[in-house]
């Protein structure tokens, strides 16, 4: 009887995926029972923060107010369409033949842009916002699709007006990024609240996420802020294909060192790493830091929120190797 429920025991503690800081790693290796974060299917895929941009146009600051409301709520990164020439404020008088009122009756008008988004391949997610002008999107949202490669990304449109509503403005644009995954757009009037944007973002059934990763030491699942650098960006590339399982092993009473499997980029400074630390080591390794050292390293993130004891209690501080799965759910 005894046996019985000492056998149950273990049974429970096996599928609860507890283990015990030992130095083997026979003991759950494949169990596999923390990685999915009990998602399920119909879960979107996360979309991270340095995957996503909010570019915009805005000429009094309207669109301006909804596309900081987005980088809130996503935490992408926000870049203004800015005109080379400036629109003065002769130049918005609508109906007055203004410049802006010239350029929307021109099908070719395509007024020049000043400087261009950094590194456009990496954003996954575009949010595009402009005011109205006479029904449809400035002609520099145009000169802006045409100067990019939009293929495969995803083009969410946002606008604000006075009071039309959105009408075609967003689905004239479809034919300068043919290739594009197009969503819906939403118009917006002046002072939408973040409240309201945040309720639009939800609805939009797409996960947006900080830049992070998760590392279940054992069975236990700890969150990784990531840096936004080319090492943390390719780590995030190579997650996406799936999850990263490796052995680490303990060294110096201050880390836990093991081989990634593949090959990051690197750029190494001298650091003093603390408790806490998630670092890449000679490009290949990846350290857990319960404790400090100095060496050039590669910052990868870092386990936020933890306390010391936490953490080496995780890590299994002192003790032999632990089984490491990194993921980005
Ligand atoms: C040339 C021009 C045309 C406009 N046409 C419209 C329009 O058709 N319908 C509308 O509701 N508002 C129209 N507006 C008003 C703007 O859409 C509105 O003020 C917008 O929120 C301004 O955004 P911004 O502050 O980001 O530039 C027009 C404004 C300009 C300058």
């Amino acid at each position: 009887m005894k046996k019985l429920l000492v056998l149950i025991l273990i049974t429970v503690m096996a599928l609860l995926g507890f283990t015990a800081c030992t130095d083997g790693n026979s003991n759950g290796g494949n169990g596999g029972g923390g990685s999915d974060g009990g998602g399920g299917t119909t879960n979107p895929p996360a979309t991270a923060a340095s995957d996503t941009l909010i570019a915009y146009f805005s000429c009094t600051n309207t669109t301006e107010g909804v596309a900081k409301h987005i980088q809130a709520e996503t935490k992408g990164t926000l870049y203004e369409i800015v005109p080379e020439v400036p629109y003065t404020e002769d130049d918005l008088k609508y109906y007055t033949d203004c410049r802006a009122d010239k350029e929307q009756k021109d099908n070719t008008a395509r007024p020049a842009i000043s400087g261009n988004v950094e590194n456009i391949e990496k954003y996954d997610v575009v949010f595009l916002g402009y005011p109205i002008w006479h029904g449809q999107a400035p002609k520099i949202i145009y000169t802006f699709l045409e100067s990019y490669d939009f293929s495969g990304k995803t083009i969410i449109p946002f606008c604000t007006s006075a009071s039309s509503g959105i009408g075609s403005s967003d689905t004239n644009l479809h034919t300068l990024a043919p290739f594009a995954e197009w969503i819906s757009g939403k118009r917006f009037p002046s002072g939408t609240s973040q409240n309201t944007i945040a309720e639009w973002i939800e609805s939009l059934n797409m996960k947006f996420t900080e830049n992070i990763m998760y590392l279940t030491i054992n069975g236990n699942k700890v969150k990784v802020t990531l840096e936004d650098n080319s090492s943390t960006n390719a780590l995030v590339e190579i997650l996406k294909k799936g999850d990263i399982v490796y052995t680490a092993d303990d060294y110096g009473g201050f880390e836990k060192v093991g081989a990634l499997g593949h090959t990051l980029p690197t750029s190494d400074t001298e650091l003093t790493t603390q408790a806490g630390d998630v670092i890449l080591y000679l490009g290949s390794n990846i350290v857990l830091f319960y404790g400090s050292n100095s060496w050039e390293y590669t910052r990868l993130g870092r386990m936020e929120g933890y306390s010391v004891s936490e953490l080496r209690t995780y890590l299994c501080a002192d003790d032999g190797p632990v089984q490491v799965t990194i993921s980005l759910e």
